[in-house]
């Protein structure tokens, strides 16, 4: 069943960020705001969109964006995935590794609303990698 999903996804994700208004509503702008005027944090709209790149290059392959995108952590819980990540993603650069921090960290808290999914990804939210 979680590879099916796991196609399905890396399907959908090329798909739905080049066409984000396409049938699959998967709004890339809500889910990965990089607008002038949305959670930038310490970034400029530049590097948020360099950091969502960073994200979907190298973040999707063992599971999906849902639980990241899905998360509302404070900096020391972010903090703390990351350390504990860090070796799963060991051909990312140090520079890399630190502008996605920033990216979480900005985007995926309590002060921000959680972001509304595809059906489909929705699903995925309740399962959690193993
Ligand atoms: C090599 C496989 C692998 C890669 C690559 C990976 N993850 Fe994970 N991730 C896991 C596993 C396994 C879990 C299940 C919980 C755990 O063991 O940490 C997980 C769980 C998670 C969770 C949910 C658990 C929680 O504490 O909220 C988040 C969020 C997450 N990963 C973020 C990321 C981010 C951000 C990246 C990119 C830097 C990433 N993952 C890349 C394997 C991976």
């Amino acid at each position: 069943m979680r590879s099916k999903l796991a196609i399905l996804v890396a399907a959908l994700i090329p798909f739905a960020v080049s066409q984000p208004a396409a049938a699959q509503d998967l709004n890339i702008e809500e889910v990965f705001n990089c607008a002038a005027d949305g959670p930038l944090g310490i970034q400029t709209p530049e590097e948020c969109v360099e950091s969502r790149n960073i994200l979907l290059n190298n973040c999707t392959s063992c599971h999906t964006f849902v639980p990241i995108v899905k998360a509302q952590k404070s900096e020391d819980a972010w903090n703390s995935l990351l350390t504990a990540h860090r070796e799963r993603v060991l051909h990312m650069s140090e520079d890399e590794f630190k502008m996605l921090g920033d990216f979480l960290r900005s985007h995926y808290n309590e002060t921000e609303p959680v972001p509304s999914l595809p059906p489909a990804l929705e699903a995925l939210s309740t399962n959690q990698p193993a």
